[in-house]
């Protein structure tokens, strides 16, 4: 840390008032003197500090108790810019898909020589996004310099979708924290290879596999979205062999007929200590004591803006052993991109109520 304590910095304007600007200003300028700022975004708030300044980089790691091998990514004000940092121009896949930028999507690229390698945990690559969210974008601009930054979260815990996540995790560890609401997505961005032939993806979020296939036509699926990495294996994207976005208690996912799932949920919670995140559909039908809404099961969208928020909130939980969610098993749009982080904080413990019958 640079400042003698964490500064919270209340934004209220987009960004856009002077009393926002001067604060953007101040969170700005701690990043060009090496220190860190969580900042929110549209996917989830960011840990961010001067990607060209090593021993600033360092200290997300520290703040985090992130693993050194896993890479962070670059986060810029415009795609124009990209092409300092990486082989932008000449990369005919990145024009395709240069509709989704500003947005919810990571690409990789291969680097150029300036980009250190503790930013990329020494890969040839390095990935890149440019958040559209208005406060993210400020900041990005008046800091002047890439900004690495993974998610503001302890490593291992859910990913922060609101400043009080972040507070909760690293106050006491971070220069600034830039408060803003509630992400709008809720989910990680997608991140999507560029440097293989067809392109992979390899984290699924609001920029769907349909999205992506309109645009490049074949692409492929990183082994690490639907399926547990074993020791040995290699991830083509590093972060998803590491546990990730888990509670405290253990998470099963629950996926079946409604009426069964729905009397599976009712005869744990009479004899286990346990919560429920389900939809609002069963949420009549269930005891509402430790019940998580994710909304109604036909709105993915609201699945995923609410999902890490239920996930953190049941830490809360005295004495709290087992959390049940309810999965519809719908793989399309942004399902695939909750359903990949359900599997990861369940461990992949899926409970197949058609399997049983
Ligand atoms: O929405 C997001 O992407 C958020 C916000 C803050 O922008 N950031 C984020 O960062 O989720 P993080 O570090 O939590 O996740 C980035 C993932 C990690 O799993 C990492 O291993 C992978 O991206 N990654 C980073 N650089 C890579 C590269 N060169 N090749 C493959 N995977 C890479
Ligand atoms: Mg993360």
């Amino acid at each position: 840390m640079i400042l003698e304590k964490t500064e919270i910095l209340e934004i209220t304007c987009d960004g856009k008032s002077d009393e926002d600007i001067k604060k953007l200003s101040f969170a700005a300028d701690v990043i060009r003197r090496g220190g860190t700022v969580c900042f929110p975004t549209e996917t989830v708030y960011g840990l961010g500090a001067n990607a060209l300044d090593e021993a600033a980089v360092g200290d997300i790691f520290k703040a985090k108790g992130r693993p050194q091998d896993n890479p962070l990514i670059i986060h810029l004000d415009c795609l124009e810019n990209a092409d300092k940092y990486c082989k932008a121009k000449e990369n005919v896949h990145l024009d395709a898909i240069s509709c989704f930028f500003p947005g919810p999507i990571t690409a990789v690229l291969e680097k150029r020589e300036n980009v250190p390698d503790v930013v990329t945990a020494k890969l040839k690559s390095v990935g890149v996004r440019v958040p559209v969210h208005p406060v993210a974008n400020a900041f990005l601009k008046l800091c002047g310099v890439p900004v690495a930054a993974p998610s503001a979260n302890i490593s291992g815990k859910p990913s922060p979708t609101d400043a009080r996540h972040v507070i909760e995790d690293l106050f006491g560890k971070v220069d600034v924290i830039i408060s803003a609401g509630r992400s709008d997505v809720g989910l990680e961005s997608t991140i999507v290879s560029l440097v293989t032939t067809p392109p992979t993806l390899l984290r699924p979020g609001g920029i769907s596999y349909e999205d992506l296939c309109e645009k490049l036509g074949e692409v492929a699926v990183s082994n690490a979205v639907l399926s547990e990495m074993k020791p040995g294996d290699t991830a083509s994207a590093p972060g998803m062999k590491y546990k990730h976005y888990a509670p405290k208690a253990s998470v099963f996912l629950v996926h079946g007929a409604e009426d069964d799932v729905v009397s599976f949920l009712s005869h744990k919670q009479k004899n286990e200590n346990c919560a429920i995140i389900g939809f609002s559909e069963d949420k009549d039908l269930l005891c509402k004591k430790n019940f998580f809404d994710l909304g109604s099961i036909d709105n993915p969208s609201e699945h995923a803006h609410r999902v890490f928020a239920h996930l953190r909130a049941t830490d809360a939980i005295e004495g709290l052993e087992k959390v049940y969610v309810h999965i519809t098993g719908d793989k399309s749009g942004i399902n695939l991109a909750v359903f990949n982080r359900l599997l990861k904080a369940s461990a992949y413990h899926v409970i197949d109520l058609t399997e049983e019958k």
